[in-house]
């Protein structure tokens, strides 16, 4: 079987479910993400979120990305709510003809990278026509348990497989500036600039916006094109699935030292 290069979306925890509405879903949001990824006719890997389901929890516990001794109980109840969420959205996405396959993080990742395992369970399964999906999680350590963020990941699996293209759907239409006025998204973002970031929404555990740039300008560093869009979009979903022009933000690809 050949190997397959295939695309990264990140389903953002603010498209899955409703941030504010604990352990509620956006099925609706849900069901046009995975129409496009079924209209796009690809592989896909798939990262998603926590939203109201593992952020609720990681806040209630006082959980973060760096590792920390909670209960047992805490621990359990976050990442039942990952499987939760997980179990909701490969549902759907069957449902919308994608199947798909979850691998928890804590088979592919160690540390902030992908496993040799991980990398061949991940191969195999493309090859295999079926869609690899992961998400946040809580993980243990031997300091603790941590919030292990879908944006890390992305990014970790992006080095790992080199897809040719990385797409994040986020609830909002792109990347905005600080204190910027929401006419001034911008469309095009170069790896190599020094940019103040706007906040975004509902700050949580993980870093937000923030992290999501910070992680896809090092993906863009490896030459690959990252898309942010509005993932209550599904045609705009689709198109950046096919790399064709879509309003959002656009942070290109850019070769070492090019
Ligand atoms: C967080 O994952 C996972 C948990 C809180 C357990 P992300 O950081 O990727 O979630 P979103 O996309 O911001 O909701």
């Amino acid at each position: 079987m050949a190997k397959v290069t295939p695309i990264l979306m990140k389903m953002g925890g603010s498209v899955v479910t409703y941030r504010e509405k604990p352990l509620a879903a956006n099925v609706k949001a849900i069901e046009g993400v995975a129409r496009s990824i079924a209209a796009f006719g690809h592989p896909v890997v798939i990262i998603h979120g926590g939203g109201s389901f593992g952020h609720y929890y990681a806040e209630m516990f006082g959980v973060s990305t760096t590792p920390k001794i909670i209960s047992p109980e805490a621990a359990s109840k976050i990442h039942a709510a990952m499987l939760q969420l997980n179990l909701i959205i490969t549902d759907i996405l069957a449902k919308c003809g994608v199947p798909s396959y979850t691998v928890p993080p804590i088979e592919l990742i160690d540390g902030e990278d992908v496993t040799e395992s991980g990398r061949s369970i991940l191969a195999d399964l493309l090859k295999l026509r079926i869609s690899p999906i992961t998400f946040g999680d809580v993980l243990p350590s031997k300091r603790g348990f941590f919030i292990l963020s879908g944006d890390v990941i992305t990014r970790a699996l992006a080095e790992a497989l080199r897809p040719s293209r990385v797409v994040f759907s986020i609830d909002v239409d792109g990347i905005y500036p600080v204190g910027s006025q929401l006419e001034n998204m911008i469309l095009e973002l170069d790896s190599k600039v020094d940019l103040k970031l706007a906040p975004g929404k509902g700050a949580d555990v993980t870093g937000g916006m923030a992290l999501k740039i910070q992680e896809s300008f090092k993906i863009a560093k490896h030459g690959i094109d990252v898309f942010f869009v509005n993932g209550l979009k599904p045609e705009r979903v689709l198109k950046a699935l096919k790399g064709q022009r879509v309003y959002g933000t656009r942070i290109r690809g850019t070769k070492s030292g090019g």
